[in-house]
């Protein structure tokens, strides 16, 4: 298991100077509205991949008015314990991370050092309404399991931004000369078939976590289901490449006339079920939030199996919009995780001392 033992903010969102030590024990974060419990999530969770897990810029989450914000954190593992750092100094226009008081050359070179899964309130209807949304949380879960996906995954938005700016600045000459722009569709297939089938296995592999988990909070019995719908569907990743570069090659006099490219793993989606009836028409709000928190706890095991590690459970708010049988579900759920932070600005419904939650008040 792998847990973060201190955490040193400064000018980060609300906090300007803090510091928090946690242990292996499951940890509350028990304090009212608006006093920084998301934002601590939020900072540990930067440990694992530089950035926000909210989707916040960076210069969004340092603190107002202030020119520059460092998380310094120390994590516990089996074999060792290592401190990581990242800071961040717009006039520099940098962020930088060092792990073990080394700077990394690059930002993604700390991703796998410490793995995390962040379930983050605001997620729950962004994330299952929109397309795009659902393909960051499958990218998120890849990413933390497999380092060369994100090279990929970084590779293929540079090559598709190229692709697109050619489909506007040389509309006539792409018509005449087709052939122009094989060079762009050769690298798109290549590294969009290695995407969507990594994405493939990852689903195929925590499908069967997904609904054990949503049968172990949900007391009803729908069967939850994740699905990916891409019009590349393919036995091998040969296969994958030859069908995703006949697809760029044949529709491009309307991807000229629309100026974006319109196949790839960037138009892909993950969609989610109930009963086969899809989550992000029908679900009630509980059941988007069962829905959300099964694949959590899912990419938390998922990763545990994959590297070996097991992250850091961190959940924003998991509790309200849970019935009082949901809500005792997930709390008996928690014991089979490793560290675990949770955050709620009520208690006394829960009562977390008597889970055996240490209580940590801001
Ligand atoms: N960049 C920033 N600089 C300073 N303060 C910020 C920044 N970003 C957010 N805040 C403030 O931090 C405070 C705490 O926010 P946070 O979301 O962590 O609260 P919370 O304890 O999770 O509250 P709730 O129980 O309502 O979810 C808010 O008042 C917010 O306005
Ligand atoms: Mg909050």
């Amino acid at each position: 298991m792998m847990y973060v033992s201190s955490l040193k903010l400064t000018n980060f969102r609300n906090f300007e100077h803090a510091e928090f030590t946690f242990d292996q024990a499951k940890t509350a974060i028990w304090a009212d509205n608006a006093r920084g419990k998301s934002n601590v999530l939020e900072a540990l969770y930067f440990l694992a991949l530089a950035k926000s897990g909210r989707g916040a810029r960076d210069r969004d989450v340092l603190r107002w008015g202030a020119n520059y914000f460092v998380i310094d954190a120390q994590i516990e593992r089996e074999d060792r314990s290592f401190p990581i750092r990242i800071a961040y100094d717009p006039l520099v226009g940098k962020k930088q991370a060092s792990l073990a008081e080394t700077s990394l050359p690059r930002l993604s070179d700390l991703i796998g050092a410490f793995n995390a899964v962040l379930f983050s309130p605001e997620d729950v209807d962004l994330v299952l309404r929109e397309p795009a949304q659902r393909r960051r949380i499958l990218d998120i879960l890849v990413s933390q399991s497999n380092a060369s996906y994100l090279a990929d995954l970084e590779g293929y938005q540079r090559v598709l931004a190229q692709r697109n700016r050619l489909l506007k600045d040389r509309r006539s000459a792409l018509l005449s000369h087709p052939e122009q722009v094989e060079p762009w569709n050769e690298q798109l297939s290549n590294l969009g078939a290695r995407i969507i089938s990594r994405r493939l296995e990852a689903l195929n592999d925590i499908q069967h976590l997904l609904s054990e988990y949503y049968r172990a909070i949900a007391p009803t019995p729908e069967k939850m289901k994740a699905s990916y719908r891409s019009p590349i569907s393919m036995e091998t990743r040969d296969q994958g490449r030859e069908i995703l570069f006949e697809a760029l090659t044949t529709r491009l006099p309307q991807e000229v006339e629309l100026r974006y490219t319109l196949t790839g793993p960037h138009r892909d989606n993950l969609i989610f079920t109930l009963d086969d009836k899809s989550v992000h028409q029908f679900a009630s709000q509980g059941q988007l939030k069962t829905v959300l928190l099964s694949w959590k706890l899912a990419e938390a095991t998922f990763l545990e199996q994959q590297t070996g590690w097991r992250p850091v459970l961190l959940m924003d708010d998991v509790f309200s919009e849970l019935d009082p049988n949901r809500a005792k579900a997930v709390l008996n759920l928690i014991p089979d995780f490793g560290q675990v932070v949770v955050t709620s600005a009520r208690d006394p419904d829960l009562d977390f001392g008597a889970h055996g939650f240490r209580l940590l008040k801001l």
